[in-house]
């Protein structure tokens, strides 16, 4: 590959990962991603920010087949993913110098063996010469690990923003294209959930220090590059700081559809309602229908079967994950169905931990539900719709 130009002496010399279909071995990952990395080529030295995953190392060297000389790789991030390619790179440019951050050099030394003498330090602020170009640490900890970071190009107004603002998307285009801005945002929100939202708060005040700066490009380590940036600032501001939504997520698992046709029920009666409602079978997509819902939903209805006394594991497993991810979910409901008896909703209940929220009754009924037992789902309809309109 040739070195793609982002702007001028910027280049894009990152690689697809088409092939990857879980990420963090928990998030299914619909259309690959991308590990990006940046080369910038100032008048006096010459800087690669971030490298790749391990895995396409070569990819990445083959990149920068034509650059003769590195004097900085910029780590924002001590995960594999964003560092993994370190060795290579210093190997092939043992000249090159590590610009980090001391808490990132210690990971960086813990994670993947790099020598101590491979560093020089840098601290919040900190600017850095290229000759006709400068470097700007900015700190932006927590976005998702303590000691990430991100790099601020001052004359070009490009923020290397590492994770932060990222999406697993492989790259058909470098940018951020009008016709696909949609998917790309939808990306981003399933990324924000599943990696950034545990540190809510923390964001905020990284966006503050973001929003700060003068900006013509956000630049991410997985995804596309944003030319507006404004797109994915105010996507952020609405995710850290927005309202709930009136919107019903219906996680469920059914083995020999008893559970659906409770949930199939819930389903139509909120639409007949007017309420959003989304269902999402486990069974089949795993979290990622599911993450990106629990941004806004102020409500989740839970369907699951009974299974060896508990509600079933891929169930629990998915509540375990809602409250991992600290979800602001307001309200649950449990649904499902069972044979002869267990302890289905303490199971749920103790998944969810201490989260806030409140309970609706469950409704669990035996078997196969009958005409009846529907009523009861009418009746949770009703309390929810009580909930919103008493908002
Ligand atoms: C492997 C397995 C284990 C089960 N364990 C229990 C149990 O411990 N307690 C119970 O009440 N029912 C148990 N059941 C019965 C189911 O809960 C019951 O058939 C239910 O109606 C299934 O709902 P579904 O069709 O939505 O999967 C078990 C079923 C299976 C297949």
């Amino acid at each position: 590959m040739k070195l793609e130009p982002i702007a001028k002496n910027v280049f894009y010399v990152g690689v697809n990962d088409t092939s990857r279909k879980m990420f963090d071995a928990f998030l299914p990952l619909s259309e690959g991603t991308s590990y990006n990395s940046y080369l910038i080529e100032g008048s006096e030295k010459t800087v690669l920010i971030d490298t790749v995953d391990h895995i396409k190392s070569e990819e990445l060297l083959k990149n920068l087949k034509q650059v003769k000389k590195i004097d900085y790789i910029v780590a924002n991030h001590a995960e594999q993913d964003h560092s993994g390619s370190l060795r290579e790179v210093l190997k092939k440019y043992p000249e090159a110098k590590v610009l980090t951050t001391a808490y990132c050099k210690s990971m960086l030394i813990d994670l993947l063996h790099i020598r101590e003498d491979s560093f020089e330090l840098v601290v919040e602020n900190q600017e850095v010469s290229l000759g006709d170009k400068t470097l700007r640490f900015i700190f932006t900890p927590w976005v998702h690990w303590p000691e990430t970071f991100s790099t601020y190009l001052i004359e070009e107004k490009i923020l290397f923003s590492c994770d932060f603002f990222g999406a697993h998307m492989s790259n058909k285009n470098i940018f951020v294209s009008d016709n696909e801005s949609e998917n790309v945002i939808k990306q981003a929100k399933i990324y924000f959930a599943a990696i950034m939202m545990p540190f809510r708060e923390l964001i905020k005040r990284n966006l503050e220090k973001v929003n700060s700066l003068e900006l013509e490009m956000i630049a991410p380590s997985h995804g596309p590059i944003y030319k507006n940036p404004e797109l994915i600032l105010n996507a952020y501001q609405s995710w850290t700081t927005g309202e709930n939504k009136d919107k019903v997520l219906i996680p469920y698992l059914s083995m020999h559809g008893s559970t659906e046709v409770l949930v199939r029920d819930l389903e139509k009666k909120l639409r007949a309602e007017n309420i959003e409602a989304v269902v999402v079978d486990i069974e089949k997509e795993g979290m990622l229908g599911i993450v990106e819902h629990l941004v806004d939903s102020r409500f989740v209805i839970v369907g699951t079967p009974t299974m060896l006394n508990e509600a079933h594991p891929l169930v629990v497993l998915t509540m375990n994950v809602i409250r991992l991810l600290k979800s602001k979910i307001e309200f649950v409901g449990i649904i499902g169905s069972y044979g002869w008896g267990g302890r289905t909703i303490e199971t749920i209940e103790n998944a969810l931990g201490d989260m806030e929220k409140e309970y609706f009754e469950p409704i669990m009924i035996k078997g196969l539900p009958k005409t009846n037992d529907l009523d009861e789902i009418s009746k949770l309809i009703e309390k929810i719709i009580s909930k919103i309109e008493n908002n």
